[in-house]
């Protein structure tokens, strides 16, 4: 029986929601196999400044002391100068922009991203990272729809970075070959996360198929085909951030579904499946762990996790008793070959 022992995983792009349940999703996330987390900030109401993060840390190590927290603001008109140096000195990590309107708890989203160059600026003077959701809102007079709008959003990521070239930026969950090219093209300051849903799935996956539906969603088979590929390549502007987004059942299987792919907790078995099938078990620790660390410019963890190539079926959902509701995971229901053990 084949087994690895790798890093326990940097998760370096989750939703953990808030209330009752994350004390239910944070466990799971560790029982995926993830270390350390960064924790996105889109909570009703969202995460608006230094304080407000803290607080949600304390919830977050009360719920799972086992994993590390690295946490960030969602990018707002509050913001000032001040709170970027308060946010840097109590070890915020990055701050989270969504464009207005393109995803879940996005009506707060920035619609101009030139009124928020003065905190860029001083975002790059103090080493915080901006986090990018980089798509535009659908525009009919533009042709902007959910499949471009990563495309179209991509101008917006090459200014930023030519004018602020020392900020790091990782624009989050690519899911075009377009993106990819221009990651590769940018300086080393600009990086990009891949989830492992986004290795996985095409349009025909989640066109009437909610439980894999997203923002951004997924592309064509060129642009799965490109996201791959750069994970073959072992590059390091590429690492993972699961974007595990868990909503309810019932609000997934719904006319009007909610977007996001509930993936922490059989992360790595996902990603053991996915680079097995790819051929690049090898490069999965860079992907998983490495790359990540050095881009965020993280300690190492001392965690390890082992990989064991057994059957494993991913549950059909997670009962929710408090709430009478499920949550669906990926692949529910799906035999894989990969199992995490955490040592
Ligand atoms: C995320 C969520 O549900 O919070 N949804 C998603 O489809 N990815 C928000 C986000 O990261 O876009
Ligand atoms: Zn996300």
């Amino acid at each position: 029986m084949k087994t690895i022992v790798l890093p326990a995983a940097e998760d370096l792009h989750i939703h953990l929601r808030d209330g009752e349940l994350l004390k239910f999703i944070a466990p799971l996330a560790k029982a995926g196999g993830a270390g350390r987390v960064l924790v996105m900030p889109n909570l009703k109401p969202y995460i608006k400044n230094t304080e407000q993060a803290l607080i949600y840390k304390k919830q977050l190590q009360l719920a799972e002391p086992e994993l590390e927290y690295l946490m960030t603001l969602y990018l707002n008109p509050n913001l000032t100068v001040a709170e970027i140096q308060k946010a840097a000195e109590n070890g915020i990590i990055g701050i989270k922009s969504y464009p207005k309107g393109v995803t879940t708890n996005s009506e707060s989203g920035l619609e101009n991203y030139e009124i928020y160059y003065p905190i860029f600026a001083e975002m790059e003077k103090y080493n915080l990272v901006l986090n990018i959701h980089g798509e535009m809102p659908s525009n009919e007079a533009q042709n902007i729809c959910i499949m471009n709008a990563e495309e179209y959003f991509l101008p917006n990521l090459e200014r930023i970075h030519q004018n602020f070239p020392k900020l790091r930026i990782v624009l989050e969950h690519i899911t075009s070959k377009a993106a990819v090219e221009l990651i590769k093209r940018l300086g080393i300051t600009v990086a990009a996360t891949i989830t492992p849903h986004h290795l996985e799935l095409t349009v025909d996956d989640w066109a009437g198929q909610n439980h894999n539906y997203c923002k951004p969603v997924a592309k064509y088979p060129v642009d799965r085909q490109a996201l791959r590929e750069v994970i073959k390549e072992n590059n390091s502007k590429f690492f993972l951030g699961s974007d595990s987004a868990p909503h309810l059942k019932s609000l997934k299987e719904n006319a009007c579904a909610c977007a996001g792919v509930f993936s922490s907790s059989h992360l790595m078995p996902y990603l053991a499946e996915i680079f097995d099938k790819l051929n690049c078990l090898e490069q999965l620790e860079n992907f998983t762990s490495r790359f990540g660390q050095n881009f965020y410019q993280l300690k190492p963890l001392n965690k390890s996790i082992k990989l064991v190539n057994i059957p494993n079926q991913i549950p059909d959902s997670f009962k929710i008793n408090f709430l009478k509701d499920e949550l669906v995971p990926f692949w529910a229901g799906k035999n894989i070959n990969w199992q995490v053990e955490l040592i």
